[in-house]
């Protein structure tokens, strides 16, 4: 079983002589409810850190209002499991009292495009509350790498920014999408769903692929990338669209006519109250 602190003071207590003996560093940022995909962050952290820290904590200001905050799994006992078998040493799991001391905020606040598209549009605060508490962890803990999901492709893109501006001393390591077998990204949130839901919910894994194959196959225009996409997930009658968009790679730049790879191919849908997000690269 790895080894789980609570408070910022423990963590580097225990940090600070392995870094003095030279030891590096990885930085496992999640908010718990651990599955394949953050077992997935784990073990390739494992593989190239001497020490891999595992931070588990329900960030409460990436939520809004009326987003699922105290309704999101909390499962620190099974999360110690997942991580002690991918092979991380440290569970850091603070309250949010410990990782917001203060009666008003400090932000770390990437603004612009980037965090107004995509999920940014129905989710004002949300990468606001992410830049604060992912910058918080990288002061507490000093790594060498941390390492994300492409899954959260926004998320990436929008880190990426803050490393660069803010000089961050550190290398962003970003891992491909774990999916289950039927192709949906594994998610904490696919335990909110039905299990006609979660069938239905295959259409968005299904519909990037073939995107995908259509680009590669020469339609290069956005609008006919984004219809085609849109038109196939409208199918599932479960299936509620909040967006399907695309972006340029680095840094979400607007496309203006047509599909320069690397884009991005991103959607989110609800399927009853869940909202699940998806994408692919078009390159
Ligand atoms: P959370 O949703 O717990 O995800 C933690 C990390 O696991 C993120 O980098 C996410 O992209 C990655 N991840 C989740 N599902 C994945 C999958 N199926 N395949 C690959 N990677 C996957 O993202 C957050 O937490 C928070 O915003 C956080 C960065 C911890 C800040 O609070």
């Amino acid at each position: 079983m790895p080894q789980c602190f609570h408070t910022v003071k423990e963590l580097r207590e225990y940090l600070k002589p392995l870094k003095a003996q030279g030891k590096t560093v990885g930085l496992v940022p999640t908010m718990g409810a651990l599955h394949q995909g953050h077992a997935t962050l784990i073990s390739n952290s494992a593989k190239e850190n001497d020490i891999t820290v595992v931070s588990v904590f329900v960030n409460p200001t990436q939520f809004g209002p009326t987003e699922d905050f105290d309704a999101y799994p909390r499962t620190l006992e099974a999360d110690l499991e997942v991580v002690g078998k991918a092979g991380g040493d440290v569970v850091f799991a603070p309250s949010p009292a410990e990782m917001y001391p203060s009666s008003d905020d400090t932000w770390v606040e990437v603004t612009g495009n980037i965090t107004k598209v995509l999920c940014g549009k129905s989710r004002p605060i949300h990468f606001r509350g992410v830049t604060t508490v992912v910058s918080k962890l990288f002061n507490i803990v000093g790594p060498t790498r941390a390492y994300f999901g492409q899954k959260d492709a926004q998320q990436v893109e929008v880190l990426r920014r803050m490393v660069k501006d803010m000089f961050f001393d550190l290398e962003l390591r970003i891992v491909p999408i774990v999916r289950e077998e039927s192709g949906l990204a594994r998610s904490s949130r696919n335990t909110y769903l039905s299990a006609e839901e979660k069938s239905a919910a295959v259409i968005l894994s299904k519909t990037l692929k073939i995107a995908l194959e259509k680009f590669k196959a020469g339609t290069t225009k956005v609008e006919d990338i984004i219809s085609f996409t849109r038109t196939e997930i409208a199918k599932e009658p479960l299936a509620n669209i909040e967006y399907v968009e695309c972006y340029g790679l680095p840094g979400l730049y607007e496309l203006s006519d047509e599909v320069k790879a690397p884009s991005l191919l991103a959607v989110a849908v609800r399927f009853g109250t869940t909202r699940l997000i998806d994408n692919i690269i078009l390159e």
